[in-house]
Formats: C-alpha cells, structure tokens, sequence
C-alpha cells in the first residue's frame, strides 16, 4: 500500500521561529544535551533532521564524522546542507543528502551513530518497527540512537500535554498533510532491536525527553 507523505516544504523555512515560538529553546536544549556523547563517532544516520540545526553542530565539532541526511522535504535538506556548510569545515565533504523516505531509502551498512531528533512522532507504531527493523542490521557493534521526543508524562501535567501534543498533531496536520496522530512508543522495539537505554533527560515537566541508546554497551 503506498503512503501518504507528509510534505514540510512550506513550512521548512518558518520552522525554526516556529518553535521558538511555541516551545522556546526547550527543543534545542534536547537536541544537543548529548552532543558531547558523540565526538569520537565516525559515520552517522540522521533521519528528519529538518533544517540541519543539529548536524550543523555535530559536523562543526566532530570533524571526522561522515553523515547521511535523508528527508522527504527538498527544502528541509537545502536548508540543512547551507547550515552545515556555512558551520563546519569541509562538510560537503563529509555530508550525503538524500531526499527519500526513511522507510525505504537504501542504506550503508555500517552506522555508529542514528539521529532521530523530533521525527520518530511523525511515523504510525507499524512503520517505527519497520524502520528499527530495517536499520538495526546497519549498526556497528556499539553503535549509538539518540532519540528526542514529545512524550506523555504522568502525574499533574498529564492532561495537558495530551492536549498540546494532539494540537501539535492537528497543526502538523493542516501544515503538512501528516497522518499520524499518537505518539509511538520507541522504546519497545529499540529493546527488541537489541539497544540499551544508557541515557535519558527530561523537560518541561517531561513533555520532551531526549534519550541515548547503546547496541551492546560496556558494563559500567
Ligand atoms: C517534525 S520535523 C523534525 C525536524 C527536526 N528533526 C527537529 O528536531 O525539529 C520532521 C522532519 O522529518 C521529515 N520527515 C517526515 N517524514 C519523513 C519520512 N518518512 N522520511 C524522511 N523524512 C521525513 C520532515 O520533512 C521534517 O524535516
């Protein structure tokens, strides 16, 4: 059955004042608490990077990475290759973008790092299993996920996170055409793809969590 694509063109250059404005700097926070984790990382899958904000930083001070970008939006990776290449030195070098669904798109076989900040939510709990499944035989023997996300946290803000991340949905809905409309637990399948949570983070009252997942990690 063919999928209906989500399609984050128009949004792609209002994005980043977009979430300024509805969330502040929370989501950038999350997205390079773990940055300093990720230094001596050397060949990277990062899915739905949007505008490149944090493989413009990765690149910047990791400079032996080598990265595949791959997005469905043309202009989210046009928006990404012009960061990287305006903040990290010889990032054309060092960057592959492919404008391709991470669902089917080809991929190496060797992955120390995948990066998958804010878009493992635009995909239904079946197709996240088929992107695990597919990308777990990629992954170098320690390889690293790190995952942010929305979450659900228990307790007094509960409701109203279930009520923002439905209005995010709707939002994102009306902007872009995406389908989906519940958080997916990532955890589970992670687990069953044989990773380890070594690291996690909360903010915002546990709205956002930004996690680091390890393949056969070092006791400590
Ligand atoms: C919600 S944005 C997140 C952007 C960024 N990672 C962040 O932290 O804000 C989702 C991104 O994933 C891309 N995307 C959505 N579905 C995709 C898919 N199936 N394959 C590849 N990219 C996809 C969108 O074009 C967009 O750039």
């Amino acid at each position: 059955m063919t999928r209906t694509q989500p399609n984050f063109d128009h949004i792609a250059r209002p994005y980043r004042w977009l979430e300024y404005i509805t969330l502040g700097r929370a989501l950038e926070q999350c997205r390079l608490h773990y940055l300093p984790s990720l230094l001596k990382r050397k060949r990277a899958l990062v899915l739905g990077d949007g505008d490149g904000r944090f493989l413009a930083q990765l690149l910047a001070q990791n400079p032996r990475l080598h990265a595949d970008a791959i997005d469905t939006s043309a202009t989210m990776l046009q928006l990404l290759r012009e960061r990287c290449e305006a903040l990290a030195p010889n990032a054309s070098a060092r960057l592959n973008t492919h404008q391709s669904d991470a669902l089917t798109c080809p991929l190496d076989p060797s992955y120390d790092l995948i990066v998958t900040h804010f878009f493992l939510d635009c995909l239904t709990q079946p197709e996240l299993g088929t992107l695990i499944t597919r990308i777990a035989p990629t992954l170098s023997p320690q390889a690293v996920w790190l995952v942010s996300d929305f979450q659900i946290p228990t307790g007094p803000m509960r409701l109203p996170a279930k009520i923002l991340v439905r209005t995010l949905y709707l939002a994102f809905r009306i902007l872009t055409g995406l389908r989906t409309t519940q958080l997916p637990d990532h955890a589970s399948p992670l687990q069953q793809a044989g990773l380890t949570r070594i690291a996690h983070r909360h903010r915002l009252a546990g709205l956002l969590i930004t996690e680091l997942w390890q393949l056969n990690p070092t006791p400590p």
